[in-house]
């Protein structure tokens, strides 16, 4: 791929990064935040909760705006969000500025989740997009993971500030990065004109015929001529958009951040000390952003399906077994335990349940309410996490830990069955061939004859 292709994408995914970064600093920031500005556990909860209820925001409104106003517009407003955001943050003198600034973080982080994934789908050639579109969650997993390397590197100065401030760094090359980039093509054809369109296709796509093929099927869909809200109301679409939610959904629930936000939690009740806590956490970032390497080389390769299945059975047996193996010798003695299997857990989602949602979501929704309904299964998204981050800690002095990976791993399960029954496979289908399809398996119609 030429490099300016490549600088491209990667430019494209550093919403992805923020994201992660600013879901992963927060556990570290959290320790120390104590010492300049009283917090008791209800306000730190406020401080950690902020950041999502911004983000169901976030997605569930810039969903729409991407529509009206284009994709990169709208990650341009999100960059500068980012960057007040973080400001406030690190300047912080009280608690109800630290959740405001988390609640502005959050806006940023739930526009970006919904509106990054859909621009790199639309930018991608069809047989490039599940690559592509994994960068984002390659993207994701290096934020948490530089995250947790400032938690550590700041830790011993009590630097939260820092901690929290320097998502500036991402936030301004994303700002000046997005400013030198093309608009989707795809946005481009229905709101502007074939040529602007053309000349963004000719620097992603690999040659004439490539274009010309994608930019006819793109004038068929757009020929149809409904609103977004028409689309998104109507009864053809409603399945879609149920499937996409709950989709969404599962991938939160079925245990990922339990893991990423309270991984020093779990250690440290397996008896690991605090140093090795958090090397285990480095450790469990290191190895999701690996996996999500290999991910980007696979994703095109088998079916988004197939992958997704084979994440469940992974990560249903590493809970089992770990639950299995805690309950029969105790949790005390199972640290290595422990940490082997959420390693191995972590392989499994890294390499499917990750990026596979963020590729799919985009790909099944049709172009012209793409932004608006990939931003609604993000608020769902976001609803999940907020779910997990709050339950994870209650249900875990509640109950033993190897009941709560039972209960993951039972929803696990249940994340499977709906895969096979309910998901399309969108590997290697242009969009355009992916909606068509859509339309005329939900009314019956041919839409070439509406
Ligand atoms: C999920 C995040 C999660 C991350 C972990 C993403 O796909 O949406 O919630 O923290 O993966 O790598």
């Amino acid at each position: 791929m030429k490099s300016n292709k490549s600088l491209i994408f990667i430019l494209g995914a550093l919403g992805g990064l923020l994201y992660g970064y600013d879901n992963g600093v927060i556990s570290g920031a959290l320790l120390f935040i104590h010492d300049d500005i009283p917090l008791n556990s209800f306000t730190e909860g406020l401080v950690v909760a902020s950041m999502l209820v911004g983000a169901i925001i976030g997605s569930g409104g810039s969903g729409p705006l991407s529509d009206k106003i284009g994709r990169r517009r709208l990650v341009l407003i999100i960059a500068i969000i980012y960057i007040v955001g973080s400001l406030l943050l690190a300047l912080a003198p009280n608690m109800p500025v630290l959740v405001m600034g988390r609640l502005i973080i959050g806006l940023a982080v739930g526009g970006s989740m919904a509106t990054v994934p859909v621009y790199l789908s639309e930018m991608a050639p069809t047989e490039y997009r599940g690559s592509l579109g994994s960068l984002n969650q390659l993207m994701i997993t290096i934020g948490i993971l530089a995250a947790y390397l400032v938690n550590y590197a700041f830790a011993d100065i009590e630097g939260w500030r820092w901690m929290l401030g320097l998502a500036i760094v991402p936030s301004i090359i994303l700002l000046v990065g997005i400013a030198f980039m093309p608009e989707s093509p795809r946005w481009l054809l229905e709101h502007r004109s074939e040529k602007a369109a053309r000349d963004v296709m000719k620097i992603t796509f690999n040659n004439d015929e490539e274009i010309n093929t994608e930019i006819k099927e793109m004038k068929e869909i757009a020929a149809i001529s409904e609103s977004t809200w028409s689309i998104l109301k109507s009864p053809w679409l409603r399945p879609t958009l149920i499937i996409g939610c709950i989709f969404a959904l599962f991938q939160q629930i079925v245990g990922i951040n339990a893991i990423i936000f309270y991984a020093p939690t779990i250690f440290s009740k397996a008896g690991l000390g605090e140093a090795t806590s958090i090397l285990g956490t480095v450790g469990i970032g290191t190895i999701n952003v690996l996996v999500t390497i290999v991910a980007v080389f696979i994703a095109d390769k088998v079916d988004r399906k197939k992958l997704l299945v084979v994440g469940n059975i992974g990560m249903v047996l590493s809970l089992l077994v770990m639950a299995i193996l805690i309950w029969t010798i105790g949790i005390e003695s199972s640290a290595g335990i422990i940490i082997a299997c959420l390693s191995l857990f972590i392989v499994f989602f890294g390499m499917t349940w990750g990026p596979i949602l963020w590729v799919m979501l985009p790909e099944m929704f049709p172009m012209r309410a793409r932004g608006a309904a990939t931003g609604l299964a993000t608020l769902v998204l976001n609803f999940g996490t907020l779910l997990v981050a709050q339950l994870f800690p209650v249900l875990n002095s509640a109950l033993s830990t190897e009941w709560v990976f039972l209960i993951f791993a039972f929803i696990g399960v249940l994340a499977m069955i709906f895969v096979i029954r309910y998901l399309p496979e969108t590997r290697g289908r242009s969009l355009e061939e992916i909606e068509y399809d859509l339309r005329e398996k939900t009314t019956g119609v041919d839409p070439a004859k509406i």
